[in-house]
């Protein structure tokens, strides 16, 4: 009886430790808290959020140290309120060293500064004018501060200097984790993966995700003489502990022209991998790639294709236009556009003869007709999966031609190289978290509805944005349609505020909902549907009136 009583207890404190550490993760998530209105300087809220984040990852290149987690907040409040010297003092009463803190607020400093400053007018204006503008690097806020201030010549990278050392470095442990979550969700390695590579995001990151591309090779960059990764070599099986991953890569047009390098070490990183003479279950490239030289009766070159993009000259998948435009019946059709539009390839064949975007349909499909798991990096705080439209074109567009291909849904992960901790989510955890710290976050929407007419215009993009995730890959719980639909529109003062800033958006809103409805998204009883129908007619009369 005892040992049934404390199981049962055992059980209660795991479940509410769970819930405990759900909520944290959703507390600590920063959001964006309003559009950026062009030419102001950040608010005093956004700028304490922002210091705070910056305060909690290790820097040893700026000899900065991450404040703890749990003092953070006081901290950098301490900060903005009183300064350097008050803020040090505060933590040294927390039994903190002075000299291993002050480097921290030497750079929020720097920070706050440059925070307050605001060039975007000016400099737009002497653009105009035709005159210079200072250049600043590409990046995420929080991964590189000095990308501030704004207002200045945004350039890139030197796609021979990626990965970096530092970016292949950090992708060990994202490999692994993916990896390893898993294996733990099935019991073994996934034989074959994709991977969506973007051009801005592998500019922010120096390169991560084509990092994470190598490891789940087993390869890593070599530079030659002038310091430019031009090479790769395999990492020994001793050493890697795990078998090498067949990775199919579909690149961004973007991607592919900017890292036109990249492209050709990622080709080259396979074609080595599947020249190894290595034991076939430890090396899932050669094993595919002889499968298909065997039952295609294909050759060595053709069978190892796996960078794909679009055709040269061309952008996007237009996947995400289809679902936007409720233009398909089947959902099989968002795959094959995906295919249809990225099925270009990307290398080099063993005579060494580019191949520059030739049509690579068959290829293609055989390649994805192997995936297990599909997933894409997320390194940026400011624009997650259902701010855009393009996650769900590439990740969820992969997905579903994976699904038709492979007659299986891939699992679909997302890693989140932000924490202070890597963390793999399942695309249906992270829509969750996504909703929950954004689209039915008061903080969120608040600040969205501060813009007015844009603002409405934002909530009801995050409803189709997830309605995206539904259409390509069924990630979407019934109670995030509930709950949007309780929040925006069964709330009656709500949607008053939503139809006087911008009808034409709280009716597409409504549209949306029951098109997740009528698609079989989203389960509901028909009193709700009611409701909804009546709201759109009323919203279709208020539009006419004003027309
Ligand atoms: C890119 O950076 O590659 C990218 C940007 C926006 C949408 C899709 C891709
Ligand atoms: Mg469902």
């Amino acid at each position: 009886m005892k040992s049934v009583a404390k199981n049962a207890n055992d059980e209660r404190d795991a479940k509410v430790f769970a819930l405990y550490e759900q909520l944290v993760e959703i507390e600590q998530r920063l959001i964006p808290t309003g559009l950026h209105v062009f030419g102001r300087a950040s608010s005093a809220g956004e700028k304490i959020d922002l210091l705070k984040m910056i305060a909690s990852f290790d820097r040893p290149e700026a000899g900065v140290r991450a404040l703890p987690e749990d003092l953070v907040d006081e901290a950098v409040r301490e900060f903005v309120s009183a300064g350097t010297d008050a803020a040090v003092r505060f933590l040294e009463q927390k039994g903190l060293i002075p000299a291993e803190t002050r480097p921290v607020f030497v750079l929020l400093e720097t920070v706050s500064t440059k925070l307050q400053t605001n060039n975007e007018l000016d400099s737009l204006v002497r653009a105009l004018r035709g005159e210079f503008i200072e250049p600043g690097p590409g990046a995420d806020i929080i991964q590189n501060p000095d990308i501030l201030p704004t207002g200045r010549n945004t350039h890139a990278i030197n796609p021979y200097g990626v990965p970096s050392a530092a970016a292949f470095t950090r992708s060990e442990a994202v490999a692994n984790s993916l990896l390893s979550r898993y294996k733990h969700e099935n019991g073994r390695y996934p034989e074959a993966m994709a991977l969506v590579l973007w051009g801005l995001d592998n500019i922010k990151t120096q390169g991560e995700g084509v990092a994470q591309a190598l490891w789940l090779l087993g390869t890593r960059p070599v530079r030659d003489a002038l310091n430019r990764t031009t090479n790769v070599e395999a990492i020994p099986l001793a050493q890697l502990g795990r078998p090498r991953i067949d990775v199919v890569m579909t690149v961004s047009g973007i991607f592919r022209d900017l890292f036109s390098p990249t492209v050709q070490l990622l080709d080259k990183a396979v074609r080595l991998v599947a020249q190894l003479d290595e034991p076939l279950e430890s090396n899932y490239v050669r094993k595919h790639v002889l499968q298909q030289v065997e039952h295609d009766a294909c050759d060595l070159d053709d069978a190892a294709v796996r960078v794909f993009s679009n055709a040269p000259g061309n952008y996007g998948t237009n996947v995400n236009f289809m679902v936007m435009d409720s233009q398909w019946e089947r959902e099989e059709t968002l795959g094959d556009l995906f295919v249809t539009r990225k099925c270009f390839a990307y290398g080099r064949d063993s005579k060494g003869l580019a191949i520059e975007g030739r049509e690579a349909r068959v290829a293609m499909d055989r390649a994805l007709a192997r995936v297990e798991a599909t997933y894409q990096n997320i390194d940026t705080f400011e624009i997650g999966l259902t701010d855009v439209d393009h996650y769900f074109e590439y990740l969820g567009g992969v997905s579903k031609a994976v699904e038709k291909r492979a007659k299986a849904r891939p699992a679909i992960y997302l890693s989140d190289s932000l924490s202070r901790d890597v963390k793999i989510r399942t695309l249906e955890e992270t829509v969750r978290l996504e909703t929950r710290a954004k689209t039915l976050n008061p903080k969120w929407y608040e600040g969205m509805l501060k813009h007015g007419f844009r603002g409405v215009a934002e909530i009801e993009n995050h409803v189709s944005n997830t309605f995206g995730w539904s259409a390509t890959a069924d990630a979407v719980d019934d109670w995030i349609y509930s709950e949007v639909a309780n929040t925006f529109l069964f709330d009656e003062s709500m949607l008053e505020r939503l139809r006087d800033l911008n009808p034409h958006s709280a009716h597409s809103l409504v549209q949306r909902l029951l098109e997740a409805n009528g698609r079989g998204y989203w389960d509901v009883e028909d009193s709700v549907l009611e409701k909804l129908r009546d709201i759109s007619r009323s919203l279709e009369d208020q539009l006419e009136g004003v027309a």
